[in-house]
């Protein structure tokens, strides 16, 4: 029997149907919504392709069972650009190339992304964490670290911007 499902959804309150009690957020986002901005890469909660925002918190979808998510609120890359432009972190990895293949961007920018709604002001170690919890096959990590100093910068920029 489909088991009902609330949730907030990049904003936008979503009702789902799960007809599979073991579906993850992952199944959930890339089958049913059609959002395939996730990647699914090692679906066992330890590349980070496939990492996403819950609750203020970037963590693997492929490890959230997606019946739980009732009442819960999910940011995924989707929801990053808008009418206004790109996020200040899509903007960093596109100015410093953060990118080869681009199958771990999505995962390294939601990271990126939740550490800087915490943290407007992190330092080196807590950047290099961050990009850490993401496989990167490509670049070496010297251009995605690059990123997500950048995002810092331009973070602050836009803050400035809005005063
Ligand atoms: S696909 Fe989720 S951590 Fe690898
Ligand atoms: S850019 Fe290819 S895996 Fe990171």
């Amino acid at each position: 029997m489909a088991v009902p499902l609330r949730f907030r959804l990049n904003h936008e309150d979503v009702e789902v149907h799960l007809d599979d009690p073991a579906a993850t957020l992952l199944d959930l986002l890339r089958g049913g919504l059609g959002l395939t901005g996730t990647k699914s890469g090692c679906a066992v909660g330890y590349c980070g392709a496939c990492t996403v925002i819950v609750d203020g918190e970037a963590v693997p979808a492929c490890l959230q069972m997606a019946g739980l998510l009732d009442g819960r609120e999910v940011r995924t890359v989707e929801d990053l650009s808008g009418p206004g432009g790109l996020d200040p972190v899509q903007e960093a990895f596109v100015a410093c190339a953060g990118m080869q293949c681009g199958f771990c961007t999505p995962g390294h920018v939601m990271a990126v992304r939740a550490l800087l709604d915490k943290e407007p002001d992190p330092d080196e170690e807590q950047l290099r964490q961050t990009v850490d919890g993401n496989y990167c096959r490509c670049t070496g990590y010297v251009k995605i670290l690059d990123s997500a100093r950048e995002a810092v910068a331009l973070e602050r920029a836009r803050a400035g911007e809005v005063r």
